[in-house]
């Protein structure tokens, strides 16, 4: 820490409490000696004492000069949990985070000693029966304030254990990059850091659904996906088909990465339609062999990644271009994942009627939304209640976002890493996929002949229009 008058009176600040704990009694020590001067010595112990006080006082700030930081910090947590201590159990009577028992006593949810991990205070709390988990979360907010912390949230699930984290310092407010390449783990892919300062990895397989508003960060989430796994990518084990609605701009830039791209709603339409015939041809072949699908070589998991999700799903105006879209997407969502065929959707608006098959994404990833009720359509309402408030996330955060995993815990915030053009260029360069195919539209039926199923179709490939 660099020196400044501001460290100096922080410095100050906390010293001179404490040093009149420890040396208040020279005072009186001095006071009484001075009665004796005239006798002989007392004169020279006054005057060694003074000078040991003071030469006590220097060398204790040279000391301190060594590890400032870990000094100011510690004084500061120390004033901060006396003050959090103190002020508690009146604010929990304010806060209505008391019962009485049948006497008519108060009973207040009463704290433990506050412990520290950096700027984050843990305060455990014991609620008395007849109060629940609930009534502290939905106390969080104003605990923050009271407090003057930037957030409090709570953990623990049981009733017995439960604990405010009270963040004085938001872990996820700058951004961050990952060096490229990173070990694939074969089940997850490393996105970003979570509240704690932990990696946050995204589960593959379940199908994800990310929503955000204009510039909330889709694209460190697109990104992210194709930079984590950048290693199976290359390798063949993973083949990711990317669609991207406007018209290409986001994805260009790493296109080698993906094995079929489209852009426009015809190819987006036959590559869905298409990634939905392997995936009924691939669960004929498994079946009876296997439940679940390991990657290979010659059968790789295919992850369809779409940006802009609602341009297919609803903003098309072509009717039936719309329903094969729909169709697909509900489809490959509710077969897919167990033979290896992951949707992976962006979109800015959450409505249910620009994306019918909502429900089938079991995993959402909710980045700035516009309000309470857009964050309850992505998150659900439990998850708002819970803490998870994407309408608060402020704009100068791109790329942070409440997680909802499939499996039932409770919405994580997260900050996604930001992928540099140049890092994403690198990637295409050195891990671009190995066996790209284009997208090869279906020949258009001449209207006088029998209508054939969508597999004949596309077999019929004589004058075939490409997107590669
Ligand atoms: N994780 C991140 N960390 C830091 N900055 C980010 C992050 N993600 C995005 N940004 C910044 O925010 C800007 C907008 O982000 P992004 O393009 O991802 O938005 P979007 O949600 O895809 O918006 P749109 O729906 O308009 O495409 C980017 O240009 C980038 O500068
Ligand atoms: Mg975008």
């Amino acid at each position: 820490m660099t020196w400044s008058w501001r460290v100096e009176r922080a410095y100050w600040a906390g010293e001179w409490p404490l040093l009149w704990r420890r040396g208040w009694w020279l005072l009186p020590f001095l006071l009484i000696l001075t009665f004796f001067s005239a006798a002989p010595f007392v004169g020279h112990v006054i005057n060694w004492t003074v000078v040991a006080a003071v030469a006590i006082i220097v060398l204790r700030r040279i000391r301190a000069a060594r590890h400032f930081d870990s000094l100011l910090q510690r004084r500061w947590q120390e004033q901060t949990a006396r003050w959090i201590v103190g002020s508690w159990p009146s604010l929990a009577v304010q806060l209505g985070l008391e019962v009485r028992d049948y006497s008519g006593r108060k009973i207040v949810t009463g704290a433990g000693n506050p412990s520290w991990d950096g700027s984050t205070c843990f305060l455990q709390v014991s609620m008395p029966p007849g109060l629940a988990r609930e009534d502290l979360v939905a106390a969080a907010a104003r605990i923050a304030q009271a407090f003057n912390a930037v957030r409090v949230t709570v953990e623990g699930e049981q009733i017995s254990s439960l604990a405010l984290r009270i963040e004085y310092v938001d872990a996820l407010a700058q951004p961050f990059g990952f060096p490229l390449g990173g070990t694939w783990d074969g089940a997850s892919v490393l996105m970003g850091i979570s509240d704690g300062g932990a990696e946050w990895r995204l589960p593959l397989g379940p199908h994800t659904l990310v929503a955000g508003s204009s510039g909330s960060g889709k694209a460190s989430l697109v990104w992210g996906l194709l930079l984590g796994l950048v290693q199976p990518i290359h390798s063949g084990l993973i083949e990711v088909w990317g669609i991207d609605r406007k018209g290409g701009m986001e994805l260009a830039m790493g296109r080698d990465l993906l094995t079929r791209f489209a852009s426009d709603a015809a190819h987006s339409v036959a590559l869905l339609e298409d990634a939905v015939d392997q995936m009924q041809d691939r669960a004929r072949k498994l079946a009876g062999i296997t439940r679940q699908h390991t990657p290979t070589v010659d059968s790789p998991t295919v992850i369809v990644l779409i940006d802009e999700l609602a341009a297919l799903t609803a903003y098309e105006t072509d009717r039936e271009m719309l329903r094969r879209a729909n169709a697909a997407i509900a489809t490959l969502a509710s077969q897919g994942r167990a033979v290896g065929f992951i949707v992976f959707a962006c979109l800015q608006d959450p409505r249910k009627e620009t994306l019918p098959a909502r429900g089938l994404f079991t995993q959402t990833v909710g980045l700035r939304l516009r309000d309470r009720t857009e964050t309850a359509m992505v998150l659900g309402d439990g998850a708002v209640a819970a803490g998870a408030l994407c309408h608060e996330i402020s704009a100068s955060t791109p790329g942070v976002a409440y997680v909802l995993a499939e499996n039932g815990t409770p919405p994580q915030r997260v900050r996604a890493a930001y992928a540099a053009d140049e890092q994403i260029r690198d990637a295409a360069l050195t891990y671009f996929a190995p066996n790209p195919r284009p997208v090869v539209l279906p020949v258009v039926e001449d209207e006088s002949k029998p209508r054939r199923t969508r597999a004949t179709r596309r077999t019929k490939t004589t004058e075939p229009q490409e997107e590669s």
